[in-house]
């Protein structure tokens, strides 16, 4: 990671990245117009006449099946007991509506309703995907098991309310859709829609809303169909859902329903409500056994750019070979680490009283810098997330150096000088891992200071089920495809090249679980240097004017001044470098990933 930069310019990137960045080798030349500097973009636009087969009509799977995991309690074993309601997650659908137009590529989307529903449990809501995507969800259906009569967990609803329909819409579209909003009984939420093929009301014991204090607050996620800025569906989006609380302590569990907001019938009909594991269990989270089995499964490849020559190294070698600890105030007197980081500072906070730098001399300081691939360790963490029902298996790879961020000025590539550089780079990928049946859905490539999910059908795969990254030439920021990213505005930005090499790290092969704070601490035992919170480098004193000055002497006329435009652009925090946190210090540790 190399700059601090805010998040919400991370989330229009991320948007972005989410929706254009969908082929290997695609690029973004300008974040605002997202237009390409790889011809093969024009595939984006696909147009309507195409007769190819959309890609929602084939199901995505797992490169290979999921394997049988070693035996555990709860994880992989198909229901999940959120304290008084049973979930099953079902991934087997019916279609009930499709458009072939609007929303993700112009592509429409389609909805669907579980099938195959096992025997005692009942539907919560429908599904619906974009059409641009490989068929790949999943909604959870559930099982009353409070046994309580009076107040049981699940009741069907009293009514429906149509919120939208596409009669009168001239869209090409499979006959015609309603979408439906279950009229709960007195405290009780509905969690999801009905979507129906004619005008009459669904029965009312289609589906089930869920006792209010089983559930919890919920939001919108990313965008299925609508009206965009395009067309004007009736006022019509459609979102899928998410718990608006995600932390590791969150009890929200999503339900893969969705949202529908129609502008024309206001926001009291909005579904606004997702599960809750009320007893905050942990049942379904893997044994460490488990754990092993899904990295070897899925543990990412991670490639890094044949140019790059500032590669990761395990923790220990860094220490062993010539990294040192700087007191403040005695600063002629630094300090070797030990392997673990037995003698670094415990706890406290970033105070600046300590850091880390490269050996003194200049021979053993550029060899560390350059770290050791063959020695590389990854540094897995592992959490539960969004009420249990999820594993985030967070995989973090440690590089002694940064190297200096490069620019990108219209057909020119320049290198910052000195800035961006620093020394102790930590980079991270998360797998997402469902509990109910041990499938990898998602992956989260930190990208500087935020980052991108990517669902498992935009994911690239090798070797098996085993993801495949690519950290950035210098900066490491992680992708999920080769190419290059440019971040920034009219031609002008920071480059990210990606691209594979023989340099590739098979992040499985070395990995060490240093935190789970879910088991026993007598499973995983931290190793000091994780209880380290200051720095990993020190403040690089260079002066940010003069590195420009340097850059700007090259540039004639209109790009010097689309140049100092975009460097003015940069948020302070890009320049006054300093070296890094440590894992525990960031802001995801105990939380969901930038998003
Ligand atoms: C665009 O990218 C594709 C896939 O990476 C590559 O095969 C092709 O040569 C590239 N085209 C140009 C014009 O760079
Ligand atoms: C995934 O599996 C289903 C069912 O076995 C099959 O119909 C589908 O074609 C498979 N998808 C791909 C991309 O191979
Ligand atoms: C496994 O699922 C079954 C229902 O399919 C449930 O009765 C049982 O309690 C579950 N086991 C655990 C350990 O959660
Ligand atoms: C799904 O479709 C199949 C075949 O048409 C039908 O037998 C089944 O009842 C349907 N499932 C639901 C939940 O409607
Ligand atoms: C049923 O649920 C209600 C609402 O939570 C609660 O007040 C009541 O005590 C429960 N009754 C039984 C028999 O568990
Ligand atoms: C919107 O809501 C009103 C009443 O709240 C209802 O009569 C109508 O059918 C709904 N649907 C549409 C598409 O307007
Ligand atoms: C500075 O560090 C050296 C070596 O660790 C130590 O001997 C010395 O006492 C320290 N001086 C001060 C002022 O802390
Ligand atoms: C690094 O620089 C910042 C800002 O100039 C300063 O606040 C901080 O104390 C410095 N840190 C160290 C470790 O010297
Ligand atoms: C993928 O698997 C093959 C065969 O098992 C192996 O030779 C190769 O090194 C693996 N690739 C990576 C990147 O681990």
């Amino acid at each position: 990671m190399f700059l601090g930069f805010k998040a919400e310019r991370f989330l229009s990137l991320a948007l972005l990245l989410h929706i254009v960045c969908t082929s290997p080798g695609i690029c973004l030349e300008d974040s605002t117009m997202g237009n390409c500097l790889n011809s093969s973009c024009s595939s984006l636009s696909i147009s309507k006449e195409n007769s190819e087969p959309l890609p929602i009509e084939t199901i995505f799977n797992l490169s290979s099946a999921i394997p049988t995991w070693p035996p555990g309690k709860g994880f992989a074993n198909g229901s999940i007991d959120l304290g008084g309601i049973l979930v099953y997650q079902v991934s087997s659908f019916n279609k009930t509506w499709a458009t072939h137009e609007g929303g993700p590529d112009n592509l429409g989307a389609t909805f669907y309703e579980p099938s195959s529903i096992p025997k005692g449990y009942f539907m919560l809501g429908s599904y619906s995907q974009p059409n641009n995507k490989l068929l790949f969800g999943w909604v959870l259906t559930a099982k009353d098991v409070t046994n309580n009569h009076s107040r049981p967990a699940l009741k069907m609803p009293v009514d429906y309310t149509l919120v939208w329909s596409s009669e009168s819409l001239n869209i090409n579209q499979d006959g015609h859709g309603y979408i439906w909003l279950p009229t709960p009984p007195d405290g009780y939420n509905p969690v999801g829609h009905v979507v129906t093929s004619s005008p009459e009301k669904p029965p009312l014991d289609k589906i089930r809303c869920v006792r209010s204090d089983f559930t919890n607050s919920a939001e919108v996620d990313s965008w299925i169909w609508g009206q965009g800025d395009v067309v004007n569906y009736n006022g019509l989006n459609i979102y899928s859902s998410r718990p608006s609380q995600r932390g590791t302590q969150s009890l929200g569990v999503p339900t893969g329903t969705f949202i529908a907001q129609s502008q024309n019938n206001g926001t009291s009909t909005m579904i606004s409500a997702c599960l809750k594991n009320v007893k905050a269990s942990l049942s379904a989270m893997p044994t460490l056994s488990q754990i092993r089995a899904l990295v070897q499964a899925y543990s990412p490849l991670v490639y890094f750019h044949p140019d790059e020559p500032y590669l990761p190294s395990s923790v220990g070698w860094f220490f062993q070979n010539g990294a040192l600890l700087y007191i403040k105030g005695n600063e002629s007197n630094p300090t070797p680490i030990e392997l673990k980081g037995s003698n670094l500072p415990q706890g406290g906070s970033n105070d600046c009283a300590f850091w880390l730098d490269l050996p003194r001399n200049q021979q053993a300081k550029e060899r560390v810098q350059k770290g050791e691939l063959q020695d590389a360790e990854a540094y897995l963490h592992i959490k539960p997330v969004l009420g249990g029902t999820f594993t985030d298996i967070v995989v973090w790879l440690f590089y002694p150096f940064n190297g200096a961020a490069r620019a990108k000025i219209k057909f020119l590539t320049v290198s910052l000088g000195k800035i961006g550089e620093h020394v102790g780079d930590w980079e991270h990928v998360t797998l997402r891992v469902s509990n109910f049946d041990g499938a990898l859905k998602s992956v989260y490539f930190s990208q500087h200071n935020g980052g991108v999910w990517v669902d498992a059908p935009g994911l690239e795969f090798q070797n098996g089920s085993k993801p495949v990254a690519y950290a950035s030439l210098h900066g490491h920021a992680m992708f999920s495809s080769a190419g290059l990213v440019v971040q920034g505005n009219n031609g002008v930005g920071l480059r990210n090249d990606c691209e594979k090499s023989n340099m590739v790290m098979d992040t499985g092969t070395r990995s060490i679980v240093f935190a789970a704070e879910f088991l026993p601490s007598s499973m995983v035992v931290e190793p000091p240097w994780l209880n380290y919170a200051r720095k990993w480098g020190p403040n690089i004193s260079y002066n940010t004017d003069d590195e420009l000055k340097k850059v700007e002497k090259f540039l004639l006329g209109k790009l010097k001044s689309a140049f100092k435009k975009f460097v003015n652009g940069l948020p302070k925090e890009v320049f006054g470098e300093e070296g890094p946190t440590g894992p525990k210090m960031k802001d995801s540790w105990n939380g969901e990933e930038n998003s």
